[in-house]
């Protein structure tokens, strides 16, 4: 198996240039199939889910060349097929942003129900009622979700219950040729939901109010493709920030909006760093001891349910306790067990964890329960006493793309490793 060892106590500063965002990367692959032809789309993060999402697009009967490792041209023309099998959306949840694409280009989509997730139950009810909203007819049969709609696509009103972003992205994306106008009410508003509105404008889509929780789609009869840069990525540049902010010492982070993390940056503020913000990067360090401050997951603006753990590894270090509340996913405190065994104090009380500062951490050995908390561990790793190493490590490589080599780029002391299942894995 593949490890990250880390030794901790090392200076680490520096700059590093993010990546497009992976959560934008995949649904503006999956909306390449409603505009046939060759779009390409630049900034594409070199990680595992992009791979299995270009998968998912083959399957499907379309062909993607690589440019310079992050640039594809995806050919779009010769899709024929509207299924998508299990073994891909086992591989990526993320496979279900198809269905609204498959939807708006053959009036039909097969795909296979996403199954548990260890982050939660992932539900996508709210997917298939505003889908039902615009006159598509559902069966599950055999795990799989057969979706068609016999008498076309029709716009209506539709009020999502919570501001889901994979809902607002399939209904988006469905509805972009209904007849009519369709209306998405508490609608996400996060920067990947308006740089995929931003994708459909530019192919000819009508899509007005991305970004704020109405969003209006005006149908139209075709997309045409397009060449389209994806927008950086807000939670890669959030993670090395939150480095800058663990460690003390400056890290200049490129290649992405500061905007798209206002309250990550003010609760940094908060716990005693210095943020420096430019137009298309930003700066964290610190001089002063880490302070504790509540913290409560929410859809965007809120705080981000993906910088919960990286937040909580800095929040375990504070001079005093603080409440973490999870709102967003159930199930996404299994980073703070982990985070335990390297002496952390934490206290979790359903989808509150009470954090009790501590004045270290203790290299060990941990597994990645998750991607960003899997990451958050990497980053625990860095000030801890002694050597850390991280196994399941497959989860970061799903969303940070040169995870070890930019943070050794840094200055970090970390590796990659391989070593046997069972091997004692301490040490250089
Ligand atoms: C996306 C991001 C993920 C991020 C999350 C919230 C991608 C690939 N992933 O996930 O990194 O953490 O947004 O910002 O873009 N829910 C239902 N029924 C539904 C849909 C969602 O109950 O039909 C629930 C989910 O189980 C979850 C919550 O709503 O508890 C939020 O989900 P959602 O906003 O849809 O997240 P994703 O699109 O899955």
């Amino acid at each position: 198996m593949d490890v990250i060892r880390v030794e901790g106590g090392h200076s680490v500063t520096g700059t590093v240039r993010v990546e497009g965002a992976k959560n934008s990367a995949l649904k503006l692959m999956a909306a390449t199939i409603m505009a046939p032809g060759v779009t390409t789309l630049t900034n594409v993060p070199n990680i595992a889910d992009v791979h299995v999402m270009g998968k998912v697009l083959k399957n499907i009967g379309a062909r993607i060349e690589v440019v310079n490792v992050h640039e594809l041209k995806i050919d779009t023309s010769d899709v024929d097929s509207w299924e998508t099998p299990y073994h891909l959306v086992a591989q990526m949840r993320a496979s279900t942003a198809v269905l609204g694409p498959l939807l708006s280009r053959f009036g039909r989509a097969v795909v296979a129900m996403p199954g548990g997730c260890n982050i939660g139950a992932r539900k996508i009810d709210m997917h298939i009622l505003g889908l039902e909203a615009l006159g598509v007819e559902f069966k599950v049969d055999h795990g799989n979700i057969y979706a068609s709609a016999p008498n076309g696509l029709v716009g209506d009103t539709v009020t999502l219950s919570f501001a889901s972003v994979g809902a607002t992205e399939n209904l988006m994306m469905a509805s972009v040729f209904a007849k009519g106008t369709t209306t998405i009410d508490n609608a996400a508003r996060e920067p990947e939901i308006v740089d995929l509105a931003n994708l459909l404008n530019e192919m000819g889509a009508k899509v007005r109010g991305a970004g704020s929780p109405v969003i209006e789609v005006e149908g139209v009869s075709e997309l045409h493709p397009v060449t389209h840069e994806v927008v950086g990525d807000r939670i890669e540049a959030g993670t090395f920030l939150a480095v800058g902010a663990l460690t003390g010492e400056p890290v200049r982070v490129t290649g992405f909006a500061p905007s798209h993390l206002g309250l990550v940056l003010k609760k940094f503020e908060q716990m005693g760093a210095t943020v420096e913000r430019g137009a298309r990067e930003c700066s964290v360090w610190r001089d002063r001891p880490l302070l504790p401050t509540d913290i409560q997951t929410l859809p965007f603006p809120g705080f981000p349910t993906d910088m919960q753990a990286q937040t909580m590894c800095l929040l375990a270090l504070a001079k005093g306790s603080c409440i973490i509340t999870e709102n967003v996913f159930e199930n996404r405190f299994m980073f703070a067990s982990e985070l335990s065994r390297m002496g952390a104090d934490i206290v979790i009380e359903g989808h509150h964890a009470i954090v009790h500062g501590v004045d270290g951490f203790s290299g060990a050995q941990v597994r990645s329960p998750d991607l960003r908390g899997g990451a958050a561990l990497v980053m625990a790793g860095l000030v801890a006493d002694g050597v850390t190493t991280v196994s399941d490590i497959h989860h970061i490589d799903r969303g940070y793309e040169g995870f070890v080599e930019k943070l050794a780029s840094l200055g970090a002391k970390i590796e990659r490793a391989t070593v046997p299942d069972e091997e004692d894995v301490e040490g250089f």
